[in-house]
């Protein structure tokens, strides 16, 4: 099998879906790696690290021709894949929803497209599942901008000349960002309280030292939530939680959001009003900016301030950290491939019927044939 890593072309995109590191490991399952050159760049990673891991470098073409998995960090259109034969694979971030011509395109073109975020939230798929792996360093970068916008210092200080006293920090949404960004939080010296849904997420806020703050008035999600993903909430809800919000943001320095629902907008938390209500220098970041945000105000890919808070909206957070995110996705794909690689066949196959090849395939024989894709 031949393996072909592509350069990304999106827009400050530094990742990259290969280290030399899981080049090395796909040549020792006995596939053939040819690397886009440049495909590294980004990431710190020269060509000459993937040649010495044993792998070819050369032009998009020249990598494609041939090549039976194309593996990138997003997906490009079929046209941008000169040359790929019919039947090849795609792993990348397929990003169906918002642009469904492009996975049609796929389909046209005979190309077998995995979309690595559909990745199931089992067990046995948690070293595959590039959702987590990205979020969980997007969720510490996002606590290291909050520190680097915030006129103040996070710990508490005590000096010859005075007294500094430590920053509030609070999170809202405890999945594996915002696990992240309370452990980092409490490791630059904030005070840290964090909110979320699911009843889940009260121990595991405590456990990592923080306070929890939970609507008790009205029921959220018992437990994990179905397949560890929240749900719109109930209006109810959603009021007792602004409230509860209300009285609790005013006193903090910092907030980081991390809430999303999985198919539709991320919910707003956080409004004009209660922005009015904090401390001129406190610093928000909303890691949900690019689903909608969480924070009214918050624009993707800018910085801006709203009643003397700075609200920081950067887009591809986990991207800012490309070696290791780069390392992190790479790792995600090579256990893809391991999984289901057939020895005999030296080649992927997942069995009909697994629950993690059917979750990621997107289109098959010149057809879209996800389940999620054919409903919308
Ligand atoms: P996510 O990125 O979908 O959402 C982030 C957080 O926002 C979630 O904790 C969610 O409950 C919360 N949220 C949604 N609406 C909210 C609201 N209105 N107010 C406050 N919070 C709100 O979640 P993520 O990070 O993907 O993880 C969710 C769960 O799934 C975790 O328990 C995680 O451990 C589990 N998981 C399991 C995996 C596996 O087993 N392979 C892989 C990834 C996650």
């Amino acid at each position: 099998m031949k393996i072909a890593v592509l350069r990304e072309t999106a827009g400050a995109e530094h990742r990259v879906a290969a280290t030399p590191e899981t080049a090395k490991k796909y040549i020792a399952l006995g596939a053939e790696v040819a690397v886009e050159s440049g495909a590294g760049t980004g990431a710190f990673i020269s060509d000459a690290a993937f040649t010495d891991a044993g792998a070819s470098v050369g032009s998009r073409a020249e990598v494609i021709a041939g090549a039976d998995l194309i593996i990138a960090v997003q997906a490009p259109a079929a046209a941008d894949l000169p040359g790929a034969k019919a039947g090849a694979m795609l792993a990348a971030i397929c990003s169906p929803f918002a642009d469904r011509a492009r996975i049609d395109g796929y389909a046209e073109a005979g190309i077998v497209a995995l979309a690595l975020e559909f990745m199931p939230r089992i067990t046995r798929a948690q070293s595959m599942d590039v959702l987590s792996s990205q979020s969980n360093l997007a969720g510490y970068k996002a606590v290291i901008d909050a520190a680097e916008a915030y006129g103040r210092a996070f710990p508490m200080m005590m000096t010859a000349a005075g007294t500094i006293s430590a920053a509030r920090a609070f999170i809202m949404g405890v999945g594996v960002a915002g696990l992240q960004a309370i452990a980092t939080a409490r490791r630059l010296g904030a005070l840290v309280s964090a909110t979320d849904v699911r009843s889940a997420t009260k121990e595991q806020i405590e456990s990592l030292g923080a306070k929890a703050i939970f609507v008790d008035s009205v029921k959220g999600i018992e437990g994990e939530g179905s397949g560890g993903y929240a749900t719109e909430m109930s209006d109810e809800y959603k009021a007792a939680q602004a409230a509860l919000v209300s009285a609790h943001i005013a006193k903090q320095d910092i907030v980081i959001t991390t809430a999303l629902i999985p198919g539709r907008p991320a919910p707003r938390l956080i409004s004009d009003a209660q922005l009015a209500s904090m401390r001129p220098g406190s610093v928000i970041v909303d890691l949900a900016v690019e689903s909608g945000g969480n924070v009214e105000g918050s624009r993707p890919g800018e910085i801006v301030e709203v009643h003397g808070v700075r609200i920081i909206g950067h887009r591809n957070v986990a991207g800012r950290m490309a070696a290791d995110s780069s390392a992190l996705f790479a790792r995600n794909i090579y256990n893809l491939v391991n999984a289901f690689w057939d020895k005999e066949a030296k080649t992927v196959v997942f069995p009909a019927d697994d629950e993690i090849g059917k979750g990621i395939t997107l289109t098959q024989g010149g057809k879209v044939v996800h389940e999620r894709l054919l409903a919308a």
